[in-house]
């Protein structure tokens, strides 16, 4: 009973398979760095708050470097007996300096210990997500750049509806990701508050100063009541939040690479290394690359609601059940991660196949809303030009010819306002250039969403 970290008031020891079942070291040694950064901090104010000497702040702060080395040389050994992370680098800490590092847990416990850790952590994690969706967005950027006169089907109810720029439809994904990247910007601010010096649940009572530890450690703020900083974990289920809306983003962007890379669509070439073939069918060239993101986003979906399930029930302040909090939140992050790194290596070197494209788009009688525009801006009110135009796709449709395959006679049948100017409006290019505002697929309005598109992305 004496052998673990709480021996004084317990008269057996943990039952084995108990010791194994609450460990959380194979899982939370993950955030080693983080707890040894989070412990150089609280040594170094408690030195400075006069509560340990500053030569003994100074031994577990030179203590903690020297287990740090040990780690990051993989020579330190985790025991499952030590239960965690903290307790493994607190008990070798002391197998190092001497009985000064029994001093380092002084005014703290593993409850504002952990949550700590996690928001050091997650800041981290964060940060570098948000570099991995920056690089999708340039690739983005310079994929559309090349194709704003590439013409495609815009579907609705995934008919063709209107003829888009392939430019245009990269850049529905590039704002897409500007929002999911604003929302993590967001949810950092506040995964970024320390919860340290919350101590168990109650605050310490030792001369503790937060904002010693929260300067040292970069954190924007300090959590302003110690129950809610050693229990809530709001931060972690907002930024599987934003996660799980970026792989709901990723996972519709898969869908259309997956739809367009198929014989019938034909619009894209993804390069091979992208791809897999099959092992019983030669011709086979698969898109597993977006066909796995649509299926992880399910997965982080998942890991939010584990999330959020783990905190409905729970009293304050620290409990037990906040140990599982982590797995989910690591699995979370290195899903979304792997799924941005693929992303931002294949989207740039997909190529649109632009006589399919356009092939396609001549099929749909994509420009009979530009007809009956065209009769509108001659003085019908639109919903007669609407039945006018429905009539002329009707005989469109009957003779298997596209709007502009019909002869100018066949088209006065239908309303006396057509002249020889129909033709223009009946051509892609130009239902493509008479979208020329904020927002629309015209080549010039494009051009211009890209320009604000990079603006944007050097800001960050
Ligand atoms: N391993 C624990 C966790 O992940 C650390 C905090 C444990 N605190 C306690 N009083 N048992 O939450």
């Amino acid at each position: 009973a004496g052998q673990s970290m709480w021996g004084g008031r317990f008269s057996e020891a943990t039952d084995a398979f108990v010791a194994e079942f609450t460990a959380s070291v194979n899982f939370d040694k993950r955030m080693a760095h983080q707890d040894i950064q989070g412990s150089i901090a609280h040594a170094t104010m408690l030195g400075e708050c006069g509560i340990i000497t500053p030569d003994e702040s100074r031994q577990i702060v030179d203590g903690l470097n020297a287990v740090k080395g040990e780690i990051e040389r993989g020579e330190f050994v985790w025991s499952v007996a030590l239960e965690d992370v903290h307790m493994n680098i607190e008990a070798r800490l002391t197998a190092l300096i001497g009985d000064v590092g029994k001093k380092l847990h002084t005014g703290r416990s593993r409850n504002d210990q952990v949550a700590t850790d996690i928001r050091l952590w997650l800041r981290d994690e964060t940060d570098k997500i948000l570099a991995l969706i920056a690089k999708l967005q340039a690739g983005l950027l310079d994929l559309a750049a090349n194709h704003t006169r590439t013409i495609m089907p815009g579907f609705t109810h995934l008919q063709t509806a209107q003829p888009v720029s392939f430019a245009h439809h990269v850049m529905a994904w590039f704002e897409m990701l500007s929002r999911d990247y604003d929302r993590l910007v967001d949810a950092r601010r506040r995964v970024n508050q320390m919860p340290l010096g919350s101590a168990a649940l109650a605050g310490t009572t030792y001369p503790i100063d937060r904002t010693i530890t929260a300067k040292l450690l970069g954190f924007e703020g300090i959590c302003q009541n110690s129950l809610d900083a050693v229990s809530d974990r709001d931060f972690a289920i907002e930024f599987t939040a934003a996660a799980s809306i970026l792989m709901m983003h990723l996972s519709r962007m898969s869908e259309e690479l997956i739809l367009w890379m198929s014989a019938q669509f034909g619009f894209i070439h993804i390069p091979d290394r992208f791809c897999t073939g099959s092992s019983i069918m030669p011709q086979k060239k698969n898109p597993d690359v977006p066909e796995l993101v649509r299926g992880k986003a399910a997965r982080v979906f998942g890991q939010l609601n584990t999330l959020l399930s783990l905190m409905k029930n729970q009293p304050l302040a620290y409990n037990k059940d906040n140990q599982e909090d982590k797995e989910p939140l690591f699995d979370c992050v290195d899903t979304l991660s792997g799924s941005l790194i693929a992303f931002a290596d294949m989207l740039p070197n997909i190529t649109p196949n632009s006589e399919n494209m356009r092939a396609a788009t001549l099929k749909g009688y994509a420009t009979a809303t530009d007809l009956a525009d065209y009769l509108v801006k001659k003085g019908l009110p639109f919903r007669d030009a609407h039945e006018v135009v429905g009539s002329a796709v009707a005989l469109a449709v009957q003779k298997g010819v596209d709007l502009s395959d019909l002869s100018l006679a066949e088209l006065q049948g239908f309303s006396a306002l057509i002249g020889d100017d129909v033709f223009e409006c009946l051509t892609l290019e130009g239902s493509l250039n008479a979208r020329n505002h904020i927002g629309g697929t015209a080549p010039q309005a494009v051009e211009a969403a890209i320009e604000r598109g990079r603006v944007r992305v050097q800001g960050y």
